[in-house]
């Protein structure tokens, strides 16, 4: 074996609106665990929370959260994988063991000491990411998922996590067939919890946003209606339109006037799925609020991971129900990333979302 350190090149956050692409160590896997190859990643909204210091992560990490690649390298204890087997991994990586994954709560994933709020969500915020040359996956065994011949990275990069958390949103809202749903916010997570809703049923879907070309996508991706937050009183328009409030809204930005709207577009007895990363604090106004009398669910999602739940998403690609491939707006490799970075964190030249080749 080898004995000296194999390096690669990797985006480690320094600070606060300091990325750098570096040359670090290659990791090598450990029991359980797997190393990949990755041959196509993406930078996600909740990466700029983090590169503008609004979500702590250490410096010295390398983000990215959304990998596909190809097994490099197993540990003991992995089966039934060869490498060069192609595997796209989920954003959030339960170990299938603990207490919060046997009890069906996979995202909150305690690595064996019981529940940890958003303990499932590791890669580029506790252990290593994905904005890298190789990344190591952690409960490999769980966590890798076969991609299926014929279905190209593309396909399925965005399934690791906008995908999985916009239908996640529309799965949480409880959505029943012939449902109205109102969509806050068309980023890419929107757009995907939009396309979710059509998915389960919505026999009328609404999306909300200021950008003309996310409202054209949201209309591809299955709206009905849609609506400029900045030109008509969204609530009002969602009561006109769905004669007195929409059965599910769903929540997709992460901000007090996202939520209350989505709150207040609700009929009575009606669920709120929020999906959004808020800070600071997040009140509810007794009014939208019915003063509690509302029969009103207001349910909150992180983003399901592991590989059974990439399978699924995987079929649901390769049957022709969705293609999320109009998504990915801009392409740059690993050492243009922190371009990637300006153009998407400044949602320049019509950017939805930035693949990045390493
Ligand atoms: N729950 C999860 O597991 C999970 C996973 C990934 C991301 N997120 C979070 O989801 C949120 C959205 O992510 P994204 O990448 O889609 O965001 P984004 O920043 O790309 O898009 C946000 C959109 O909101 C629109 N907007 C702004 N103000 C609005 C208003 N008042 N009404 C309606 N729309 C408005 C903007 O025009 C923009 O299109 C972020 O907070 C992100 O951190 C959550
Ligand atoms: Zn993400
Ligand atoms: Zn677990």
């Amino acid at each position: 074996m080898n004995t000296v350190m194999e390096k690669m090149r990797a985006t480690v956050f320094r600070g606060v609106n300091d990325i750098r692409v570096e040359e670090v160590a290659r990791p090598r896997p450990g029991v359980g665990e797997a190393v990949i190859r990755v041959t196509l990643t993406t930078i996600c909204g909740t990466d700029l929370h983090i590169v503008r210091g609004e979500y702590p992560v250490k410096p010295g990490l390398i983000i990215g959260h959304e990998p596909v690649g190809v097994v490099e390298e197993q540990g003991a204890g992995v089966t039934g994988y060869e490498i060069g087997d192609r595997v796209l991994v989920g954003a959030i990586t339960p170990c299938g063991q603990c207490h919060a994954c046997l009890s069906g709560h996979l995202s909150q994933c305690g690595h064996g000491q019981g529940y940890e709020a958003i303990g499932g969500w590791r890669f580029g915020n506790t252990i290593n990411g994905a904005q890298a040359e190789y990344l190591l996956v952690p409960s490999a065994q769980a966590n890798l998922a076969s991609i299926p011949d014929g279905l190209t990275d593309e396909q399925v990069v965005l399934l690791s996590d906008i995908a999985s958390t916009g239908f996640g949103g529309a799965e949480s809202g409880g959505i029943r067939i012939g449902d109205s749903v109102v969509v806050f916010a068309q980023g890419p997570i929107g757009l995907c919890a939009t396309a979710g809703a059509k998915l389960m049923g919505a026999a009328l879907i609404i999306a909300v946003d200021g950008y003309e070309n996310r409202l054209a996508m949201a209309r591809r991706m299955g709206a009905d209606v849609v609506l400029d937050y900045r030109q008509v009183d969204v609530v009002a328009e969602v009561k006109r339109v769905t004669g007195g409030g929409a059965d599910v809204s769903i929540e997709a930005l992460g901000t007090q006037q996202t939520f209350e709207n989505a709150l207040r577009s609700l009929r009575p007895g009606g669920t709120l799925s929020s999906l959004g990363v808020y800070s600071g604090k997040l009140q509810i106004p007794y009014d939208a609020f019915a003063a509690g009398l509302g029969d009103h669910q207001i349910v909150t999602t992180l983003c399901p991971g592991g590989k059974e739940r990439m399978r699924r998403l995987m079929e649901v690609v390769r049957s022709h129900r969705v293609d999320f491939t109009p998504l990915l707006t801009h392409t740059v490799s690993l050492d243009e990333i922190t371009e990637g970075y300006r153009i998407f964190g400044g949602q320049l030249d019509g950017v939805l979302k930035v693949a990045v080749k390493p």
